[in-house]
């Protein structure tokens, strides 16, 4: 651990978590358990700091995320300096803010995509998973964003209440007009992870939705790009976390620490690092927290002699950490971890349940009802 690989590149992305404040409750939050108050948030110039050094180290693409970024009254500028670096700037938001005046605001600033999120396709549903009255306003955003000519993204986060409608959830992207959709089945991390016995789909659901996704992928091949993130539970082999440790992006969170994976935080011994106290590029490149995990030298068996070593990296560092207690073992995902019964265990048990009614995300509010 500390001492930078030799094939270190520059990362491509920049995930800035300007802040955990959020109208929504969703019960699949990967956010940590622990929010930031809005009272520790780096301020406007440290986030231009941030982003200077950013674009110094390599970043070219800015993803402006949360919690809900638009709780910033900074983000005009925020969007601005970003721009003025050449950097493409991606809005991440509820949508639940971006009203015409507003959204022109940020693309008068620079922004070039926006990536909105929806619960479910109908108003109903949609609604009781976000914790609150959103759908119609979001898809209020979806045509500011498309009046305005930018790029949208619909993202979607399936689990066991939703994944049934992944049609009318296709049909209902491509009436919002989106270039692309993301289905992403459920990752267990913060707080989906106290949620999973009711969020986790069964694999009768997930063969469903395949078929679903498969004809939807064929069918709207060059007008709406379908991305599907599978319910890595149910698979034999892990998915490749981030693209490997520390390789591609890094998240800063809203108090400034730098996180090589947006749920690092969860790793007990994890010395993060804050860029309130130390350069962006010496974290990237020479923290213990960069490198613990970086290419496959830190990897134990099965992982150190397997043929996929180089293909899945083991899998993710966090849920390794959350299901057997070391972020060096080898993901449990994978049918070859000696931690597999794990998982199997969650898919027998959870899966076989008739689901509780899942647990809406807790914000800290003032006594005006704002979130803090
Ligand atoms: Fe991937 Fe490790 Fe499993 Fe091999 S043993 S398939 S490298 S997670
Ligand atoms: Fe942290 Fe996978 S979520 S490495």
């Amino acid at each position: 651990m500390g001492e930078p690989g030799p094939s270190v590149g520059p990362p491509f992305g920049l995930l800035a978590e300007l802040t955990h404040r959020c109208p929504l409750r969703c019960a699949y939050c990967s956010n940590p358990l622990q929010l930031v108050p809005a009272s520790n948030e780096l301020d406007t110039d440290q986030w231009r700091s941030v982003l200077d050094q950013a674009r110094r180290l390599g970043v070219l693409q800015v993803h402006l995320s949360g919690g809900e970024p638009m709780a910033r009254r900074d983000l005009p500028a925020l969007v601005e300096h970003a721009h003025s670096l050449g950097c493409y700037v991606n809005l991440v938001t509820s949508g639940l803010s971006l009203t015409d005046g507003a959204a022109a605001e940020l693309v008068a600033a620079g922004l070039d995509h926006v990536q909105l999120s929806i619960q479910d396709a109908d108003t109903r549903g949609a609604d009781a998973i976000a914790g609150a009255r959103a759908h119609e306003r979001k898809l209020a955003a979806a045509a500011v964003v498309r009046r305005l000519g930018l790029p949208l993204t619909v993202n979607v986060v399936l689990h066991r209440g939703n994944l049934d409608h992944v049609e009318a959830i296709v049909d209902l992207a491509e009436r919002m007009g989106a270039d692309r959709l993301e289905l992403a089945n459920t990752q267990f991390y913060g707080w989906a992870l106290r949620n999973r016995a009711a969020l986790l789909p069964t694999a009768a659901q997930l063969r469903a939705a395949d078929v679903v996704v498969r004809d939807a992928v064929e069918r709207l091949a060059g007008r709406m790009e379908i991305s599907y993130v599978y319910s890595d539970y149910h698979e034999r082999r892990p998915k490749p976390c981030m693209h490997g440790w520390g390789s591609r992006q890094l998240t800063v969170a809203p108090n400034g620490d730098v996180l090589p994976c947006p749920a690092a935080s969860v790793i007990e011994g994890l010395d993060l690092e804050n860029v309130r106290t130390r350069p962006l590029a010496e974290i990237w490149y020479e923290s213990a927290s960069f490198n613990a995990f970086r290419g496959t030298d830190w990897m134990r068996e099965p992982c150190r002699s397997c043929a996929f070593r180089e293909v899945d990296l083991g899998g993710c560092r966090c849920q390794a950490f959350l299901l057997t207690g070391d972020a060096a073992n080898t993901d449990p995902v994978c049918q070859l971890s000696p931690h597999r019964a794990v998982v199997d265990r969650v898919l027998a048990e959870d899966v076989l349940l008739v689901p509780p009614p899942s647990v809406p995300r807790r914000m800290p509010v003032s006594r005006n009802g704002d979130a803090l």
